[in-house]
């Protein structure tokens, strides 16, 4: 009897969708199957994020499908993982009882169990004959027949690395997910996210990922080297590091505990930052900076030829990094470092720890180290703004846009803000914005960022740039999309795209800054004279979105994943065109 089809959407930030990918492959090792239709799917999960309200809105409107699907067919088994689970905990199950297994992003190794377990249990609803048969199935297959008999939920979420004393007592199981990471050949596409830190100690105060995700916790720089070392050998070219401050990245060796004869992650220390201070004080014999760590990967796995980090706090990241980025032609020249505020007052209100004189003072040191377009390496940045935070005057604003000014962002993530349960903003101010002064401030801001990105984007028109080639566009994969539908019979699977935008159009509200590329289920074929060449969509080392026709004679297949020159003779905002230069 093959496994369920299992259907898995993922809301939210980049750290969700690693942890999709590796439940994806976790579950794929155990014989699960997955569909990219939801109505194909006997198992349906959803990876969830909590960062905003409009994000959770959306879970709940797919759980309330879910509800009316599970009357027809009551053997469906649904999940909710993530953010969501872990915030909402039993009062998710309460509201959506069609919710089958609920599991916290702390909790995701646990997953496999939960949902044998609510396998089992749909078997319930089957008939006392087919429960007699089953039960009668061969020893290594037989399902437990009480659990066959017992309905209900289960849940497991309780952030651990927050609540227990020290991470130390207990092996670390969430990382056994990330070493089980299965490396396949033909399950990426040249590209991959590899985290280093998990959670966030910062409390900034309209933040739930503290809450959700638990106490920062620093994965072994050995595991983080290792995971590069087999995503390269599997044909990975660019590795995108994630932690919600990367900067503060920092693993004591005297300190490490070993648990089964694996080095454990170990929580973050608090480190105080002194004005002026640009070196790691932790720096030395025994411990890996972040600094170390991008240096070690450099060295250590230079099949990768792009490495990028995610995100960036802008306090504390010392002229260390700096310099070993400077150092290293295979880092890419891009900083994702939010500043949220360009309002002193907000910033306080926010708890960031820094004034905008700092964080101005940090992007000029960034550029002076990093800013060399003379030698073809400039620096971009991108940023993240809230608008709309509580008590946030005309006068606020304005000094945001100001920063904005000053940033030359080459995009910058706007968001209003949205009081999240759980948070200390939301206990300690009214979220007294109105949401039409929000709405404007949002669109002022995006209207401003536009031209500051066209003036960016402006910039690299008539250079030739080395781009990462990520697949066929959103536009061109619609087409094919569309022919293969016509051409294939019914029920057949058409070509899949990955669910982000790939027109240059990157969502005001996605946290995701790092490129989706087009899943291909099937080979996307070679350009044909009467549909026209294929458009393909690439990255630059800055992170900026290139699209180029592929050239005639070429399959998109055999660029995709490839690092090519490419001439640019045209800008948007958002994104260059250009012709290969091959
Ligand atoms: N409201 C609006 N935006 C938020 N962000 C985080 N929490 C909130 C909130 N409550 C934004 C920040 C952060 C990004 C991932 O999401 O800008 O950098
Ligand atoms: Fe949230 Fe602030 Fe931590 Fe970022 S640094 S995850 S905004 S608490």
């Amino acid at each position: 009897m093959p496994e369920p089809a299992v259907y898995l959407e993922t809301f939210g930030c980049q750290m969700n969708e690693l942890d999709s990918e590796l439940v994806t492959s976790q579950l794929r090792a155990l014989g699960y199957r997955f569909t990219p239709e939801a109505e194909q799917a006997s198992i349906v999960l959803y990876n969830t994020c909590s960062v905003r309200e409009h994000a959770e809105q959306k879970v709940w409107s797919r759980l309330g499908e879910m509800a009316l699907r599970k009357a027809r067919q009551p053997e469906l088994v649904v999940g909710v993982l993530g953010c969501m689970a872990e915030r909402e905990g039993d009062a998710l199950l309460k509201r959506m009882p069609v919710v089958d297994v609920l599991v916290g992003p702390g909790e995701l190794d646990k997953l496999p169990g939960l949902l044998d377990n609510a396998l089992r249990t749909r078997l319930s609803l089957l008939s006392d004959e087919t429960v007699q048969r089953l039960a009668a199935t061969p020893e290594t297959h037989k399902p437990d027949v009480n659990l066959l008999r017992s309905a209900g939920q289960v849940a497991l979420a309780g952030n651990t690395s927050r609540r227990s004393a020290t991470l130390a007592a207990a092996q670390d199981t969430l990382e056994m997910l990330d070493l089980a990471r299965a490396v396949e050949p033909d399950h990426h596409s040249g590209s991959a996210y590899v985290r280093i830190t998990r959670g966030c100690n910062k409390f900034c105060t309209y933040c739930v990922v503290p809450f959700t995700r638990g106490a920062e916790v620093h994965r072994p720089p050995q595991h983080i080297v290792d995971e590069c070392k087999r995503l390269a050998d599997a044909g990975v070219v660019e590795i995108t590091l994630l932690g919600q401050t990367v900067n503060h990245y920092r693993f004591e060796h005297g300190a490490a505990v070993t648990v089964g004869g694996v080095v454990q992650p170990q929580k973050g220390r608090v480190y105080k930052h002194t004005r002026g201070e640009y070196a790691d004080p932790y720096a030395g014999e025994n411990v890996t900076t972040f600094a170390d760590l991008l240096a070690m990967i450099h060295e250590q796995v230079p099949a990768i030829r792009r490495l990028r980090f995610v995100t960036s706090f802008p306090r504390s990241f010392g002229d260390d990094v700096l310099t070993v980025i400077r150092q290293s032609p295979r880092i890419c020249r891009y900083l994702h470092v939010p500043a949220q505020s360009g309002s002193d007052r907000m910033l306080g209100l926010m708890n960031r720890g820094y004034t905008v004189s700092e964080y101005l003072e940090f992007i000029d040191r960034a550029r002076s180290f990093l800013h060399q377009p003379e030698i073809g390496r400039p620096l971009t940045l991108a940023g993240d703004i809230i608008v709309g935070f509580p008590t946030e005057t005309e006068e606020d604003f304005a000094a945001t846009a100001d920063l904005l000014r000053k940033a030359r962002y080459k995009n910058c993530f706007i968001f209003k803000y949205s009081p999240r349960p759980g948070t200390i903003a939301i206990d300690r101010f009214t979220d007294d914005v109105p949401d039409e002064v929000k709405r404007r401030r949002n669109n002022q801001l995006l209207a401003l960022q536009n031209e500051i990105s066209a003036s960016v984007s402006a910039e690299f028109v008539g250079q030739t740039l080395d781009v990462f080639v990520q697949g066929v566009s959103k536009r061109a994969a619609k087409r094919k999309v569309a022919q293969a539908t016509a051409a294939r019979p019914a029920g057949a699977v058409a070509l899949t795209l990955g669910g982000k935008s790939l027109d240059g159009s990157e969502p005001a509200s996605a946290c995701s800054v790092h490129g989706s590329h087009v899943h291909d289920e099937q080979p996307v074929a070679a350009a044909t004279a009467d549909a026209g060449p294929i458009q393909l969509s690439a990255r630059t080392d800055g992170d900026i979105i290139v699209f180029f026709d592929c050239p005639p004679g070429r399959s998109p297949d055999d660029l995709v994943g490839e690092i090519i020159p490419v001439k640019i003779d045209r800008h948007e905002p958002l994104a260059l065109h250009g012709r290969p230069v091959l």
